[in-house]
């Protein structure tokens, strides 16, 4: 199946079929997320297709024994429509998350003003990628259809918030969650709770509504607060994460570990430090 996913560089399929048309469909929706221009989007959605198509082959022969002509249109008509209801799921998280991120922008321009301070150093917000969704679904066993991705998946919108100070991630959590319009469905404080290998930051999962000509969606964005400290080490752990083979892995854990507490200290003398400075906020 793996094999199927690998990116194309062509737009037309093995069976011949010009991809040209269908990819039209994709929507040209700026991302938020530098790290995903338009460019690899529309890779991304042939990946996609291109593994559909294939599933789509394979079917029509295993289970009719042939493959004719219009069961093949058929099939890739169909194919198209649900290719067009993906498309607008992810436009439905595009603003969902540009809802949450305006949202946490106004606070950070009202607690600026009153602390005299930027609470917030950075916000990074991401669309999880076509490729991504399909390797999670699958690692769970899960079917790759847009009824499930909304089902199953929590973080097709994201959000990275990075703070200076700890108590600056509860401070802009409390206002978040306590707006008419945002639910809180599910909370996971790494920061009070720690992984075992030491991650900290926290984790939340909004629910928020957004009005389209066709009327409300309550769409579900994940949001991560972590101070720059964290994100540091995250940044660090992740690259570890991802990389096989490494010499010496159990003692970099180890040793992972053992920052992670550093870094915790770090961030609770800074607050003692600004405190000091400035006089409690
Ligand atoms: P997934 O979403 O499948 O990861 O499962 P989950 O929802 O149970 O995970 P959780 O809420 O604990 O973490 C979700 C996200 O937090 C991950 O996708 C990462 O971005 C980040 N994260 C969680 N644990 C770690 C960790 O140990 N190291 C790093 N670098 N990031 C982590
Ligand atoms: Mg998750």
């Amino acid at each position: 199946m793996d094999s199927n996913v690998s990116a194309p560089d062509t737009k037309t399929t093995e069976a011949g079929i010009d991809l040209s048309d269908i990819v039209e469909y994709e929507t040209e929706l700026p991302r938020a997320d530098e790290e995903a221009p338009e460019k690899r989007d529309k890779k991304e959605t042939r990946t996609l297709l291109r593994y559909l198509e294939n599933h789509l082959v394979d079917m029509n022969v295993d289970k009719y024994g042939q493959s004719t002509p219009e069961g093949y249109l058929r099939e890739m008509l169909s194919l198209r429509d649900e290719l067009m209801n993906f498309q607008t799921l992810m436009m439905h998280y595009e603003c969902a998350m540009s809802e949450v991120q305006t949202k946490i922008e106004v606070l950070n321009r009202e607690l600026a003003l009153v602390q005299n301070r930027n609470p917030i150093e950075s916000i990074k917000s991401r669309i999880k990628t076509p490729r991504s969704i399909f390797e999670k679904l699958d690692r769970r066993g899960i079917d790759f259809t847009v009824s499930n991705i909304e089902r199953y998946l929590q973080d097709i919108a994201g959000i990275r918030v990075i703070c200076s100070f700890i108590d600056d991630i509860y401070k802009l959590r409390d206002c978040l969650i306590q707006q008419d319009d945002v639910g809180l469905l599910e909370e996971k404080d790494y920061i009070r709770y720690p992984k075992n290998n030491g991650y900290r930051s926290l984790h939340l999962i909004l629910e928020v509504p957004i009005y389209l000509t066709s009327g409300k969606y309550m769409m579900k964005v994940e949001v991560q607060l972590r101070t720059i400290a964290m994100d540091f080490w995250a940044s660090i752990d992740h690259k570890m994460k991802y990389k096989r083979d490494i010499p010496n892995e159990q003692s970099i854990t180890e040793e992972l570990l053992y920052v992670a507490e550093m870094i915790n200290q770090l961030d609770r003398r800074m607050i003692q430090l600004r405190d000091r400075i400035n006089g409690p906020s």
